[in-house]
């Protein structure tokens, strides 16, 4: 797809963050665009904000409920009669870090229910619609570097969510292809080239009161006003969002399976890993490693 002009996107967790600066760069591109979300002021807000910019919109949803995405999918057909993008980016941090056998049922039930089953409900609501309408379009799933071609040890529940989110989107790319569908899917990775000051350090303002957590964790906590200042005495930057929505379309226009700001540099990283794992050796990554 080399144009966006008049193509409508629903962009889930779209009303900050990462999902945000999605939302603007499309706009920005031409695109009609609906914002799913959970968090119904913020969404107002956004779009408010966003509604000089272009044609957008928000449907309040819970991603990880299934009658939720197909109410909103009903919404975005009903009003617009097309989906020719589906950005599903609605992610959850996972409640803190935890070593790898500290994490409670509630940490797996929320943090997957986001992550995981949000983008699986979005796919079975929009992409038998998309395949319907016989055009050109795209699904591109959010993972991150944890999933990718870093998981950190601390963060093994959001980690394991995200290699479910890339891993499944290989899954869906080929099938789009092998069914000589005209959809394409894409993981978009969204770190790794700057501090992305997004809400996902705060995510449990969204999480369901079902889904507490059972107990209070047992593992220090990272201050994320600590994080910043190492991150930035080594020199990493503050990313502009909008910037890597901009990437991420560009991405679509060239067609690429993985998308990121910095695709060489992301790629170098996943070689590496690659390389280990096809020796048959753990890819290591000290436990403070990614701050060295
Ligand atoms: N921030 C990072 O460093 C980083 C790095 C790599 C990947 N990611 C991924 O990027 C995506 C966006 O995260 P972000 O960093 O912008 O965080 P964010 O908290 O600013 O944005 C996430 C959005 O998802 C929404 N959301 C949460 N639960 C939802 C649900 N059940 N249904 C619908 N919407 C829901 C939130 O309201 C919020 O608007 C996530 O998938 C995240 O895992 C983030």
């Amino acid at each position: 797809m080399q144009d966006f002009t008049g193509k409508v996107a629903v962009v889930t967790g779209g009303a900050s963050g990462i999902g945000e600066g999605l939302a603007e760069a499309l706009l920005e591109a031409g695109a009609t665009v609906v914002i799913a979300d959970i968090e119904k002021a913020v969404l107002d807000d956004t779009v408010e904000r966003l509604g000089g910019k272009g044609e957008v919109s928000g449907i309040v949803t819970d991603v990880a409920h299934p009658e939720s995405v197909g109410s909103c999918a009903d919404a975005v057909f009903e009003s617009h009669g097309a989906c020719h993008l589906l950005f599903n980016n609605a992610g959850v941090g996972g409640g803190g870090i935890a070593k790898p056998w500290n994490w409670t049922p509630n940490d797996w039930n929320w943090c997957f229910g986001v992550n995981v089953f949000g983008m699986g409900h979005c796919v079975a609501a929009f992409v038998p619609r998309m395949l319907e309408m016989g055009e050109e379009g795209w699904v591109v799933n959010t993972s991150s570097s944890d999933g990718g071609f870093q998981p950190l040890p601390d963060l093994g529940v959001y980690a394991a969510s995200k290699a479910a989110v890339s891993t499944y989107t290989e899954c869906l790319a080929n099938a789009f292809v092998n069914e000589d569908t005209k959809l394409r899917a894409a993981v978009f990775y969204p770190g790794g080239n700057g501090l992305l000051e997004t809400r996902l350090w705060n995510s449990g303002r969204n999480r369901p009161p079902e889904l507490a957590r059972e107990r209070p964790h047992l593992d220090k906590q990272w201050d994320y006003q600590e994080v910043k200042k190492q991150l930035q005495t080594k020199g990493v930057q503050v990313a502009d969002l909008v910037e890597l929505g901009r990437s991420a379309l560009q991405g679509i226009r060239e067609g690429r399976f993985i998308i990121s700001l910095d695709p060489a540099a992301s790629g170098e990283l996943m070689m590496r890993r690659a390389e280990k794992i096809g020796r048959g050796e753990l890819p290591t990554i000290k436990r403070d490693g990614i701050f060295e």
